[in-house]
């Protein structure tokens, strides 16, 4: 099974979860970790699952991300497990500003899952989102380890 996860990252916080995600592979040769703006559809004609990640910027994911997106041709996914994750910041606890921006914008990972699932992608687990503290992390406690477990599932609802 090859495994390919493709993040964008500003501040290291959704590279760190998509390190989390691939250390959770056995063995770790079918796993390939790219960011979006290195990221070649050669890479995708091999793999069995994608797994999209991005920084969530105004509901959305992040230009590399979305550039990605269109980047795939329609029905590249046919035969791929897809889904996605992003970070983001819980409005809770947060200014009437962030609360609002959370609230009327939503989150980038559902959109990019709709995505990948428009290119022909079987979702194989939903779309799941981790949080950071703050814009520039750091990410909340036991983050990177609820990555791992999300990929562990992933892979056994790939199978
Ligand atoms: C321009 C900008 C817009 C953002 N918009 C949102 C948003 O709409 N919702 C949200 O939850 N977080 C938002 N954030 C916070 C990001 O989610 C956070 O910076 C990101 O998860 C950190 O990931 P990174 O370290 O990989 O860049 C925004 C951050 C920036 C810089």
């Amino acid at each position: 099974m090859k495994i390919l996860v493709v993040y964008d990252s500003v501040y290291g916080n959704t590279e760190k979860i998509a390190r989390a995600i691939a250390g959770a592979v056995t063995p770790p040769d079918e796993i390939e970790v790219l960011r979006a703006s290195e990221a070649g559809l050669l890479s995708l004609e091999t793999a069995n699952i994608l797994v999209v990640g991005s920084p969530t910027h105004g509901g959305r994911p992040v230009q590399a991300i979305k550039e990605f997106l269109n980047r795939i041709p329609a029905d590249a996914l046919r035969n791929v497990a897809v889904t996605s994750f992003d970070t983001r910041i819980l409005g809770q606890g947060k200014s009437v500003g962030i609360r609002m921006l959370t609230k009327v914008f939503g989150y980038a990972a559902g959109r990019i899952s709709d995505v990948l699932k428009a290119k022909g992608g079987r979702l194989v687990t939903e779309p799941d989102g981790f949080i950071v503290e703050d814009s520039e992390g750091p990410l909340k406690k036991g983050e990177l380890e609820r990555a791992a477990d999300w990929m562990k599932a992933i892979i056994a609802a790939a199978k």
